[in-house]
């Protein structure tokens, strides 16, 4: 918007920020030449199924992909920062099971903001913040999904890696390499992903000087809607509701005659197809070959994916195949935006040390569009 527009009266309202550059970011890019995503660099593709989550979140948070001796110091710390404060662990299990997984995650950083022992300013301890919420996230998580099926949580193990001890909290068991390959790459695909609304909810109230746990469960609270991260639990409605393939299109009429959303499809950056789609896919196929679920539920996806291109020319997004992913690795659908968090929080957290390193307040215009100037009535 120009000065000269702003004066006319006539500024320029840009809804939802789309297209708006808010600011500079080296954590992550759309490539437009390749359409894919890169990790500071790093196509995400190449870095799935290649390196580690904890690999990709040491690139997250400092710009290079670490040597032996730093993967080993993060993984150290990490693997000794998983147990939750106690008063943090009997408030969550007192909140109401009628609330859902991701009020009690939001809630859980608040609480391990206000127990947090990791005193000062500057990046070096943010790092040590984000590191120590990192290592809890999936400690509160899988203590939730258990809660919800009654069963008592499972400690954390410091002898496994990141996603086998999650794996491991949450169902009491080992993970086939099939399953801890496909939540392996979820978890590096979910990592980062710019300036989207959780991330942009994060940067603005670190914009007001506030601390990294704030941003956070700002951030959470972004995540959780259906636009966003919730729309990878909101798919399973559709897979779990239609029996095959041959129901995909009565039922897209039906939606799209009430003009509803049919989530898992459609993404504000990505108008030709989202890069990390073909990489999740891979896994997801690998997880539905052997049992009928499994094919049932890629028949269905395959069938309503050819459906939303030819009548919306939409393409699917990654919430589109995770949710049926992590359907198939046993997680309950509940716990799947949660699982998100899990991820992104390094990413969220690579953003407030980025803004906090150069920052400037958030804080937009607004066009008025309510009633003019006028005299306050007298009392009756
Ligand atoms: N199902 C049906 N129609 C969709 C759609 C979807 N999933 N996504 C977009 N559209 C349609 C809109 O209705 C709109 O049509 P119109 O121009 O006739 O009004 C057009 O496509 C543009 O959509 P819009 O919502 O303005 O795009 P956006 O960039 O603001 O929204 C999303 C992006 C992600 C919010 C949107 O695609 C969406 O709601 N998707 C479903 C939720 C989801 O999967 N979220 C996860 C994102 S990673």
């Amino acid at each position: 918007m120009s000065m000269g527009e702003r004066q006319a009266g006539k500024p320029e309202v840009v809804r939802g920020l789309a297209g708006v550059v808010a600011d500079t970011t080296s954590v992550s890019v759309v490539d437009e030449a390749s359409g894919q995503l890169l990790y500071r660099g790093y196509p995400v593709p190449d870095l799935a199924g290649s390196r580690s989550f904890e690999e990709v979140a040491y690139l997250i948070w400092q710009g290079e992909l670490p040597s032996h001796e730093q993967l080993a110091e993060l993984s150290n710390a990490e693997r000794s920062a998983r147990e939750l404060p106690r008063p943090v662990a009997e408030a969550l299990r007192s909140l109401p099971l009628s609330c859902h997984p991701m009020d009690v995650v939001r809630t859980a950083v608040s609480l391990l903001g206000a127990h947090a022992t990791t005193t000062g300013e500057g990046p070096e301890a943010d790092r040590h913040r984000a590191i120590s919420l990192w290592a809890k996230l999936p400690t509160v998580v899988a203590a939730e999904q258990r809660r919800r099926r009654g069963l008592a949580p499972v400690p954390p193990d410091p002898s496994l890696g990141f996603t086998e001890n999650f794996f491991h909290m949450c169902q009491g068991e080992m993970p086939s390499a099939e399953v801890l390959q496909a939540l392996e790459v979820s978890l590096v695909l979910y990592a980062e992903h710019g300036f989207n609304a959780s991330t942009f909810a994060a940067r603005v109230v670190t914009s007001t000087g506030s601390d990294l746990y704030s941003a956070v469960t700002a951030a959470v609270g972004a995540l959780k809607g259906p636009l966003h991260g919730g729309a990878n639990e909101a798919v399973m409605a559709f897979f779990d509701n239609l029996g095959g393939p041959e129901e995909v299109g009565p039922w897209l009429d039906r939606e799209l005659a009430a003009g509803a959303k049919v989530m898992g499809f459609g993404h504000r950056v990505y108008k030709s197809g989202d890069s990390r789609v073909p990489t999740m896919r891979r896994y997801l196929e690998a997880l539905a070959a052997s049992t009928e679920e499994g094919r049932r539920l890629l028949a269905v996806a395959d069938r309503l994916e050819q459906a939303m291109r030819e009548r919306k020319g939409l393409y699917p997004n990654l919430d589109y195949p995770t949710g049926p992913a992590y359907h198939l690795m046993g997680f309950d659908t509940p716990t799947f935006t949660p699982i998100f968090v899990v991820s992104r929080v390094t990413g969220w957290t690579a953003h407030v040390m980025e803004q906090k390193a150069n920052n400037a307040l958030i804080r937009p215009l607004s066009a008025y569009v309510g009633p003019g100037r006028r005299a306050l009535p007298g009392r009756h």
